[in-house]
């Protein structure tokens, strides 16, 4: 097997793109630099061709979730080839987002309006506008990550490491106004005491509480209380980032379940099953000012994401598609932590079923998930320490999977054991967070 293509194109890009790739968790060093192939030619099913050919299980992030029902799914393309087919932008608007603003409300039946952008970050960019146009205040306290936009680094601009606790770290604000300094005060989830500690010491000048429903604890009543207590004495907008979490635990956000009060809720990634499409849904009186703010852009009027948004929603609902890759993702942890046990090695797990996650516990863990992903390779199979799961993921899927994650954790154990990990390795160790690479 040889992935020289891919390579070789790798050596090239780090030259001429800066950053070396578009989305940092697509790059290859995130995985193992040297094995992990980069590049696709063709995605279908739950199944990955590299540039050489090669074909692949994808048992690891599956578009870093945007995938939900799996790639090329037929129905999403027949509908936006439809679309396409019958222009997909024009000097008019497309109609369906007027749909698509109808059924993201009918989902949620506390939201009355909608505004549609094409990606996550650039909609938190738009909720956060519109709470501080709402309130007429500047501060943000938000928990997790929310993007690469300056509102959300500006959190690292008194203090270099604030994020380092929010999903990603060694986020650098360099090229981002100093002057913002102050504006975004992160808290802990199911930290209320934090919270109330923002909430005084910022409170008049508070415009939002941002927040995901959800990583890996749910919420508990006591955090949910000070959120709420919060909104009632300061006046600040919640907004609920459903970008990663959304419609995966339920058709719509997963604050549903959980029993927040959001004035916002922001979506993404699975709403257009890899097509770009992203939606900012509130109630009236916070969504108003929205008329009041500019938040214009061309792309954001272009017909396929709003096409493929309804076709993915509509064959989601369709199909419990939530039950699914519940099911499907508890099924990959258990098979993790049995694999695991069977040949001791101590992993940690969390994340969410759909969106799973586990870590050696060991020094050398970076070294550690730079051989499982080798290994996994060798079995044709695309693997991290990340799981999101996909309709198109079945339960022979999961089976071929976790046979092989049986081996690979015994080829793990028996080298650990014999000290000579490292030298197995074929490419480099995993990077994690953001690193310069050249
Ligand atoms: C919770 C959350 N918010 C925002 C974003 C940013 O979305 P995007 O990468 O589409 O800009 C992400 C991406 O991973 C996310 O998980």
């Amino acid at each position: 097997m040889t992935i020289k293509k891919s390579l070789d194109l790798q050596e090239k890009a780090k030259q001429i793109i800066p950053g070396f790739t578009q989305l940092l968790s697509k790059r290859p060093d995130q995985f193992t630099a040297g094995v992990w192939p980069g590049y696709f030619k063709k995605a279908e099913g739950a199944y990955v061709w590299d540039l050489d050919d090669n074909k692949y299980l994808d048992m690891s992030i599956s578009g870093i979730g945007a995938n939900i029902l799996g790639y090329a799914d037929p129905d999403v393309n027949a509908a936006v080839i439809n679309a396409i087919q019958n222009g997909s932008s024009c000097s008019l608007n497309s109609y369906e987002e007027v749909e698509l603003a109808e059924k993201l409300c009918e989902l949620h039946p506390w939201a009355d309006r909608a505004r549609f952008t094409r990606c996550g970050g650039e909609s938190m960019v738009v909720a956060t506008r519109i709470a501080r146009a709402h309130t007429g205040r500047s501060v943000i306290a938000f928990c997790g990550y929310h993007g690469w936009h300056d509102w959300y680094l500006a959190a690292n601009l008194e203090s270099s490491d604030t994020l380092n606790d929010h999903l990603l770290t060694g986020l650098d604000p360099v090229g981002v106004p100093k002057e913002l300094a102050g504006t975004s005060i992160p808290f802990s989830f199911n930290n209320p005491e934090e919270l109330e500690a923002i909430s005084k010491k910022y409170g008049d000048r508070l415009a939002a509480i941002v927040m995901e429903p959800i990583r890996n604890d749910k919420p508990t009543a006591a955090f949910k209380a000070a959120i709420n207590k919060v909104k009632e004495t300061t006046g600040c907008v919640v907004i609920i980032d459903e970008i990663s979490a959304g419609f995966r635990l339920t058709p719509g956000g997963a604050h549903k379940l959980l029993g927040y009060d959001p004035d916002i809720a922001v979506f993404s990634k699975a709403l257009g099953n890899g097509h770009p499409i992203g939606a900012i849904i509130g109630k009236n009186h916070v969504m108003d000012a929205a008329k009041e703010c500019f938040i214009s852009s061309t792309y954001w009027t272009e017909r396929v994401g709003f096409v493929a948004a309804l076709a993915t929603i509509k064959k989601y609902v369709e199909n419990n598609v939530h039950e699914h890759l519940i099911s499907i993702g508890s099924s990959v942890k258990k098979g993790w932590q049995d694999a695991a046990d069977k040949v001791g090695l101590e992993i940690s797990l969390s994340g969410i079923d759909p969106m799973a996650h586990f870590a050696f516990k060991h020094e050398k863990n970076l070294h550690i998930k730079a051989y499982f992903i080798q290994l996994m390779i060798e079995k044709k199979i695309l693997s991290s320490n990340l799981f999101y799961a996909m309709f198109a993921h079945k339960t022979e899927h999961v089976r071929e999977y976790l046979e092989a994650v049986n081996w690979a954790f015994s080829e793990i154990k028996a080298a650990l054991d014999a000290g000579n990990l490292e030298s197995k390795l074929i490419g480099k160790p995993a990077n994690t967070g953001f690193l310069r690479l050249n």
